[in-house]
């Protein structure tokens, strides 16, 4: 199967309330477990390279791992450029065959956000590929803070309209409270639903995506933890409001950190409780098989299992 672009699957996800996966890849064994795990529950993926993550797995090499996949699953797959932060790198990635990029100009003033990604969009869109962008801060954030306070970090719905008028977007990336990492918050968790809601009704039918996604599953900090790590105050993005926010236009959710640490759980216990192990096939085997068997709870998660 070619690879898809976003395009119909985003369409398919609006009209029936689910959302797709969005999964960072750095190796084989991460591709793999991901691709295992869609193949079992039928479900449609991005699979995604950060920047950092292009660079480890080497482009040549990470086109093969994906045309590996391809051929041996039959679903839609979405190739992705995940936070591209200048225009050269979303260029190498459209060259190259990805079918989506993400252009982060989120870190920017908002008129040069609007520049930077209307570049993208032009350049992308003429070869056929998709744009996502962002707009706000994903920042680890207290819980209680003001209303001034949030609107200078989260997206301000009036903004998010003007900025897919004017820069042509395929989708956005909104910050309505999640931030990357195993420490996303200092109290209780918070998304502004409200604040989403609003974003919605500016942008009708509209794909939104939602990174800082994991959940930072407390099987996998306990088992790091019991077997010498040290993940203290981590703390991710409960499941419920996953399931709550599929229900509306998010229609992408970005896992890496919920993969990390599958991996190092996984590696962890099988270094710690089998010392004399030292062929990697003993432990990374095993680990493909965490990350595999927790996508497909992801999947089910998201709504998406079911739906290639
Ligand atoms: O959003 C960031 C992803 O988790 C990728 O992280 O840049 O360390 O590969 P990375
Ligand atoms: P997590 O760190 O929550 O997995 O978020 C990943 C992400 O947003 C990648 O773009
Ligand atoms: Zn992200």
């Amino acid at each position: 199967m070619p690879l898809a672009t976003s395009k119909d699957l985003f369409e398919k996800a609006l009209k029936q309330g689910y959302a797709l996966g969005a999964f960072n890849v750095n190796n084989m064994e991460i591709i793999q477990g991901i691709v295992d795990a869609a193949a079992e529950e039928r479900a449609p993926l991005f699979l995604q390279f950060s920047a950092g993550g292009r660079k480890y797995a080497r482009p040549e090499y990470l086109m093969k791992l994906v045309e590996a996949a391809l051929a041996t699953a039959d679903l839609p797959v979405v190739l992705h450029l995940d936070h591209g932060e200048d225009f050269e790198t979303c260029k190498a990635c459209v060259d190259q065959g990805f079918t989506s990029v993400m252009v982060d100009g989120s870190k920017m003033p908002f008129e040069e956000n609007v520049a930077l990604t209307k570049k993208v969009v032009d350049y992308a869109h003429e070869r056929g590929v998709v744009v996502e962008a962002e707009l706000g801060r994903l920042a680890g954030i207290e819980d209680n803070i003001s209303v001034e306070e949030k609107d200078a970090i989260f997206t301000v719905p009036e903004q998010a309209k003007e900025f897919v008028e004017r820069t042509g977007c395929n989708s956005l990336a909104v910050a309505i409270g999640t931030s990357h990492g195993a420490y996303k918050f200092k109290g209780e968790a918070m998304l502004d639903f409200e604040r989403l809601n609003k974003i919605e009704h500016l942008l009708p039918n509209y794909p939104l995506v939602l990174h800082g996604a994991s959940s930072v599953l407390k099987e996998f900090v306990d088992k790091c933890n019991k077997y010498g790590g040290h993940l203290g105050n981590s703390r991710g993005v409960p499941e419920e409001m996953i399931a709550r926010a599929v229900k509306t236009n998010v229609c992408k959710v970005n896992i890496d950190t919920d993969i990390r640490l599958a991996i190092t759980a996984s590696i962890r216990e099988i270094l710690v409780t089998q010392p004399e192990v030292f062929d990697p096939r003993k432990y990374l085997g095993p680990a493909r098989e965490a990350i595999k068997n927790m996508v497909r709870h992801k999947m089910r998660l998201l709504g998406c299992a079911g739906k290639a």
